[in-house]
């Protein structure tokens, strides 16, 4: 990623007009819903987990139709402590209020994603987003850098360190359900994810003036198996793309907003499950930290439609078999572009 301005920094400039290069030219002409009966479904894990098996199989069957047909829900009672989610959140924040000279500490080297800086900026000419980040790979554990962990809040790392093995386990526990759900083998799903990949980014979005002229991060889907996301305030600023419209995410105090990434798409459910493109709009006057756990397959892995699921459901693959890495290489060598990558390895349709 080319090295861009600090936008907290930017923002506290309190400038009345916004610099060009973050002035989206389309963003806002595309329609917003607010029609509260298009909210994110909400998806009760204790109720997917039940004993008793009516209620477990009603939720399962509402998880499937999620899945299918929204790709996004928050999920409630997922069995992590709020207590941990909170400090997570809290540490975020405090990092991100710690002078510019100490957060530089931990900035993105060139030719790494891993730090303090930006993602997906390819060239001197394209339009910028109104966020900074903190992005550090969380797990396997022999994959840390700790130079990219901050020491400062003292309790960061230790958070982090706790959360990044519970959404872990989380992630375990949702594959395990997804595959049910599609009637293939838990491992042939789960396997993929043993010793997988998990990034954790932290997004500051700083306050704009002018938000209808920004963009705190632009459409795209994830590249993900899945992908678990909280914030450190109740504020709305994610937003998903259905048929057509933009609609906003109202985040549930202590929910994980989760979402089926580009992997899953593909490797399991052959375009069954979707994987929604997002995006991140700015609020006039307060900021917005999201924490963004991804995970992703183990390195090395090929991923491609489930066998056992094209054989019961009768259909062709619709997507070619990938090695995850190399997909993650174009992927953040791009600009982030709707769901550009996911396109590029479909069969042509015929
Ligand atoms: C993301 O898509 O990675 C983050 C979106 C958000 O901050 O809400
Ligand atoms: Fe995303």
């Amino acid at each position: 990623s080319l090295p861009v301005p600090n936008v907290q920094e930017l923002a506290a400039k309190k400038l009345k007009e916004v610099p060009y290069r973050y002035v989206q030219c389309e963003a806002e002409s595309e329609h917003v819903a607010f029609d509260m009966s298009d909210q994110v479904p909400v998806v009760d894990l204790r109720n997917l987990l039940h004993h008793d098996l009516t209620i477990s199989s009603n939720e399962m069957a509402k998880f499937d139709v999620v899945c299918k047909d929204w790709g996004f829900f928050q999920l409630i009672n997922h069995g992590v402590d709020e207590e941990l989610i909170r400090k997570m959140a809290s540490n975020a924040e405090e990092f991100f209020n710690l002078p510019l000279e100490e957060k530089k500490a931990y900035a993105q080297l060139p030719q790494d994603f891993q730090g303090y800086g930006q993602a997906f900026v390819v060239s001197e000419e394209q339009k910028l987003e109104w966020s900074d980040m903190l992005s550090i790979r969380t797990l396997p554990l022999y994959q840390r850098n700790m130079l990219f962990w901050p020491k400062k809040p003292p309790s960061f790392s230790e958070t982090l360190d706790k959360y990044a093995f519970e959404m872990q386990k989380l992630t375990f526990c949702l594959l395990s359900l997804i595959a049910k759900n599609l009637g293939v083998e838990p491992k042939k799903l789960t396997s993929i994810f043993d010793d997988g990949v998990q990034g954790t980014r932290m997004n500051y979005y700083p306050p704009c003036p002018q938000p209808e002229k920004v963009i705190g991060l632009s459409p795209h889907s994830d590249a993900s198996i899945i992908t678990l996301l909280i914030q450190n305030n109740d504020l709305p600023g994610l937003q998903i793309k259905i048929n057509g419209n933009w609609i906003p995410i109202n985040p549930i105090s202590g929910a994980f907003i989760v979402n089926i990434g580009d992997a899953i798409e593909q490797i399991m459910s052959n375009g069954l499950y979707k994987s929604i493109e997002h995006r991140a709009v700015i609020h006039p006057d307060r900021a917005r930290i999201s924490i963004v756990g991804f995970q992703d397959p183990r390195q090395g892995v090929f991923i491609e439609p489930l066998q056992e699921l094209l054989e019961r459901t009768n259909v062709a693959a619709k997507y070619k078999t990938v090695n995850f890495d190399e997909y993650l290489r174009g992927y953040f060598s791009a600009k982030l572009d709707g769901k550009a990558m996911l396109d590029l390895i479909k069969f042509e349709q015929g």
